[in-house]
């Protein structure tokens, strides 16, 4: 296959839209389709400040990258989740990226600031600590982001990402969630800041291959608390589709947010309503105390429960 653009020999093939980029082209590309979605879904403005949330991973590093490469005023945020290695070396690829490029890197570390990490939060059923975890990070991101006065934050979910949860939603009637999945989360609180997903009609592969060619140094490895998780079950399933039918992914995805979602959103949410601010730490919330500072709670009793019994957890070693 030859570029689409310059044709030269190809080296990433977009199967779904039967063309293909060599190396030097890719980038340009990627960042093209990144900045059309920007602009396409006002997602925001180049006199904005955002909050761009980086795992150390391909995606939410290759979503940095483009940011900064587009010019716009894009500062990153890292939360020290407290999964062991795991979370040191992301801390590391993290901190590695913001100095190569200059950019400013918060940090939120959960255990030293608040007593608790991810693995204190198991849940009793699934026995996986994903779901409170994920309950954790858009809580930061959000008080990261109010805090600090920036306008909105970015996260790297991908086309995968979205697809998988997606199905995941479908596949257990999650009417709510379906109604609310989206590419921006609007503000509908002073306290709580737009969420926007720039990446969300790439694939995976595809931010993989940016984040390689732009010699970007990410960490490969997968959280090791969601092995078996259903969501990459979901994962594996829809690139199996994928492969027979190239392009499923994405009308399963666009196709939804263009024609299903309207129809599920049946007027029973409102995100607007009944919205006060938590007791304790006065971010946005339904009910009394968060549901942040309810797992907090639990996490805490958990994490002084182990150390009582094993003693305060080992320091890491310096070496890797
Ligand atoms: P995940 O929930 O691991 O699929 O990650 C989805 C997105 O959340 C990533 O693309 C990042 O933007 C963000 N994210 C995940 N982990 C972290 C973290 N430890 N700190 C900051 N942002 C994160
Ligand atoms: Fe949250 Fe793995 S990153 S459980
Ligand atoms: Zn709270």
């Amino acid at each position: 296959m030859r570029c689409h653009r310059c044709r030269a020999p190809a080296n990433v093939e977009i199967r779904r839209s039967r063309t293909a980029y060599c190396a030097r082209c890719y980038p340009d590309w990627f960042r093209f389709q990144v900045q059309e979605r920007i602009d396409h879904e006002r997602m925001f403005r180049r006199d904005q400040r955002v909050l761009v949330a980086v795992s150390g991973g391909k995606d939410s590093l290759a979503l940095w990258h483009t940011l900064v490469k587009l010019g716009y005023r894009a500062d990153g945020m890292y939360i020290r989740l407290g999964i062991a290695d795991y979370s040191r070396r992301s801390q590391q690829k993290s901190e590695a990226f913001a100095e190569k490029h200059g950019q400013v890197l918060h940090q939120v570390d959960l255990e030293g600031d608040y007593g608790f990490g991810v693995p204190d939060l198991l849940d009793t059923r699934s026995g996986k600590p994903c779901a409170a975890c994920g309950t954790v990070k858009r809580y930061h991101f959000n008080k990261v982001a109010a805090d600090l006065g920036y306008d909105v934050v970015a996260t790297g979910h991908n086309l995968d990402d979205e697809a998988a949860t997606l199905f995941g939603n479908v596949m257990h009637w999650n009417t709510d969630y379906l109604g609310r999945q989206g590419s921006v989360l609007p503000s509908t609180h002073a306290k709580l800041v737009r969420k926007v997903k720039p990446l969300y009609r790439l694939a995976e592969r595809e931010t993989a291959a940016y984040a390689i060619i732009e010699r970007i140094d990410y960490i490969l490895e997968e959280c090791p608390m969601a092995r078996g998780a259903k969501s990459l079950a979901y994962k594996d399933m829809l690139n199996a589709l994928e492969e027979e039918q190239p392009g499923a992914k994405y009308r399963f995805l666009v196709g939804f947010l263009k024609e299903g979602r309207a129809a599920v959103r049946t007027g029973g949410f409102d995100q607007a309503s009944d919205l006060r601010e938590c007791t304790r730490c006065g971010q946005p919330t339904t009910g009394e105390l968060c549901a942040y500072c309810r797992m907090a709670d639990r996490g805490r009793a958990k994490a002084a429960a182990r150390a009582a019994r094993y003693g305060p957890r080992p320091a890491p070693a310096e070496d890797d």
